[in-house]
């Protein structure tokens, strides 16, 4: 058996735990080597759950002590591209959180530099790895369905998120932060890339909850027109009082496939009349997709063992990453936008023109 790939930690907010869990309690062939953390008391709380050889406040220190092969990077957005650099120009494989980075420009030169060190970047689309939703694409790829027509996806999650995922300057706002996983998910499930979306956004809740962020929005909805002709459409509420749903629904020429379903475990309760027939329904994201999280990181640590490409890469960060944009200019001009126009501006800015 070859020996566990050791991990190095950054970031133990959330999404770190989760992964930090699996290291820990899952996974034989990984290790948690070390933890990178800059808060000293979120730090020194994860070490203590998560019991590994050594913890750091920078990256930078991390890669200086260099006991490990991998790195999991699992903190905001806006500080994804940075760390990511960092860790490949320092022979570092990499898992690198949704959303990709903030900007199609970031999502570039990560690749660049995953391509020229010549290590391996997955992207944390942790359903791809999901059993439901892997089934589905199996049943479409044997066309099973026929050719998709429309594809409804929607991603409803509990609490607010913190200020920096709900603020577009720091996390391209909720179509990144809650619907990444919906943009790569309806790409991944019609086999064609988005060519034009229009977005409707909605402010509900934000003053109960004392969030004044500019553009802040709390529910979303979305139109797809895909290259191959199929529809799609994105549904996104956050914070969501009800729980965590997330369900997918593929309409294709000969039937149709739903992945998901509200309720959340095989669980009926019912005690009195007043309050009636109670069916659970999942509380988290790290409820729901508990598995996807433990399959996607075995499956980082396959590639690195077996030298063979993550079969979710920067090439699907960088495209969702795109529609998120055109997403956000579209509710921002109250218009339709075409992916083209996107891309388009990515080449101007990069000439400086
Ligand atoms: N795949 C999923 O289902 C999923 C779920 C939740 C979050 N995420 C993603 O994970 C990332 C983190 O989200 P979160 O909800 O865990 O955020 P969080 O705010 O709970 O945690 C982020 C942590 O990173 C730390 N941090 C910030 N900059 C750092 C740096 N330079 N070095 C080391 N630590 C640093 C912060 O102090 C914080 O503790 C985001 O990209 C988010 O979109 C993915």
């Amino acid at each position: 058996m070859p020996a566990p790939i050791r991990v190095c930690l950054v970031g133990a907010g959330r999404a770190g735990k989760v992964h930090a869990r699996t290291l820990t309690h899952y996974l034989p062939s990984a290790r948690l080597a070390c933890i990178v953390e800059t808060i000293p008391e979120v730090l020194a709380t994860a070490a203590a759950e998560f019991p590994c050889e050594a913890v750091f406040s920078t990256l930078e220190a991390a890669l200086e002590w260099g006991q490990f092969e991998a790195v999991v990077i699992t903190t905001p957005t806006f500080t994804h591209a940075p760390l990511a650099i960092a860790a490949a120009q320092a022979g570092k494989h990499i898992l690198l959180e949704k959303p990709m980075a903030l900007t199609l420009a970031e999502c570039d030169a990560i690749i660049a530099t995953v391509q020229r060190a010549g290590v391996h970047l997955q992207l944390g689309f942790m359903r791809r790895f999901d059993p439901e939703f892997e089934i589905a694409w199996q049943r479409i790829q044997a066309g099973e369905i026929g050719r998709p027509m429309l594809i409804k996806s929607l991603s409803h999650g509990p609490g607010l998120p913190p200020p920096w995922a709900r603020d577009l300057r720091t996390s391209n706002g909720m179509l990144a932060e809650v619907n990444s996983h919906d943009w790569d998910c309806i790409r991944w499930l019609a086999a064609s890339d988005p060519q034009r979306v229009y977005a409707e956004v909605a402010n509900f809740k934000g003053a109960a909850y004392g969030v004044d962020t500019p553009h802040f929005y709390d529910t979303a909805i979305v139109n797809i027109r895909f290259e191959s002709g199929a529809l799609g459409s994105i549904s996104g509420v956050c914070p969501c009082e009800y729980g965590y749903d997330a369900r997918v629904e593929i309409i294709g020429e000969r039937g149709i496939l739903q992945i998901g379903q509200l309720q959340g475990q095989a669980l009926v309760v019912c005690t009195d009349r007043e309050r009636g027939l109670a069916i659970p329904i999942y509380r988290t994201w790290a409820q729901r997709f508990a598995w996807a999280y433990i399959r996607e990181m075995e499956h980082f640590v396959q590639c690195i063992q077996h030298d063979t490409p993550p079969r979710v890469g920067g090439e699907d960060g960088r495209w969702a990453v795109a529609s998120v944009l055109a997403a956000t200019r579209s509710f921002l001009e109250e218009r339709p936008v075409f992916l083209s126009e996107v891309f388009a501006e990515e080449v101007t800015q990069g000439t400086g023109q």
